[in-house]
């Protein structure tokens, strides 16, 4: 149990907030809270803090078993987890097995929870003003965030991450239909997977049904989804 973690807050997002230890590592401290529509809608969920960082550190521990490299170094058992501290790249990766979301809203000719003949990668520049735009590799190369090898490595990464934990959660009866990554770099410029892994950020569904922040974004209130949080986490195991 480390948490003694001290440091001082450098940023305050919508899901998280970030505390330099020192150069090399910082806290983060999930929040009770949830929102959508980019920080429109928000309220309060008790134990959510708790749900989200286990679950990140649990899926960052897989994956490193795997041999993905990620910057989780230890998890505090409850809203903390302690990582190494990188120069992000600022666009959000996601992966889609099944037609959902922003994918529908741009392609209205594919129906709904259609099986893609294989897993889709795209990238959103990370810009909240601008409604998290999708962008080409070129776009992302020209603007100097990342170079073609970098993207190359992202692509395999994320295409990885997306058969481990599919293979996980079919293993558990549920269905992965989407995620969203984030990398960043770290001194030897090494490409990192950062960020957090959580009902936040994936698309899960058992018999149909959603364990993830899309129950909160159609409605549902905070305590629902905490519900389906800790009903994903029994599901997989998760403490
Ligand atoms: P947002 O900024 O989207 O509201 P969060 O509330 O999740 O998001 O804030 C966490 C912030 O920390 C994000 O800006 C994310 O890009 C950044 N981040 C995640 N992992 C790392 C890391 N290892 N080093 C530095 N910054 C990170
Ligand atoms: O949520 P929305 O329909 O607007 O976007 P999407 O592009 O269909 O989202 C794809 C996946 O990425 C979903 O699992 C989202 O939860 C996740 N995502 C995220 O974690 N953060 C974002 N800013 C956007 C999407």
């Amino acid at each position: 149990m480390a948490s003694n973690w001290v440091g001082e807050l450098i940023y305050e997002g919508k899901a998280k907030r970030v505390y330099r230890v020192n150069n090399e590592f910082l806290v983060m401290e999930f929040k009770d809270e949830v929102t959508a529509f980019d920080g429109v809608r928000k309220e309060y969920a008790p134990g959510k803090g708790r749900l989200a960082a286990a679950q990140t550190a649990f899926f960052m521990r897989l994956l490193d078993k795997y041999g993905i490299r990620n910057h989780l170094v230890d998890w505090d058992g409850d809203r903390k987890i302690l990582v190494r501290s990188l120069k992000m790249i600022p666009i959000e990766v996601i992966v889609r097995n099944y037609a959902y979301g922003s994918f529908l809203r741009r392609m209205p000719l594919v129906r709904p929870m259609t099986k893609f003949s294989r897993p889709l990668v795209e990238f959103h520049l990370k810009s909240d003003e601008l409604h998290d735009p999708l962008i080409t590799m070129d776009d992302i190369v020209e603007a100097g965030l990342a170079s073609r090898e970098q993207i190359n490595e992202i692509v395999n990464t994320a295409l990885s991450v997306n058969s481990i934990l599919s293979e996980l959660m079919i293993s558990r009866g549920l269905v992965l239909v989407d995620f969203k990554l984030e990398f960043g770099v770290d001194k030897s410029n090494n490409v990192v997977l950062a960020d957090e892994l959580s009902g936040d950020t994936m698309r899960v569904l058992i018999n149909g049904r959603h364990l993830d922040k899309e129950l909160f974004r159609k409605g549902a209130s905070a305590m629902d989804l905490v519900k389906a949080y800790e009903e994903l986490n029994k599901l997989l195991g998760i403490p």
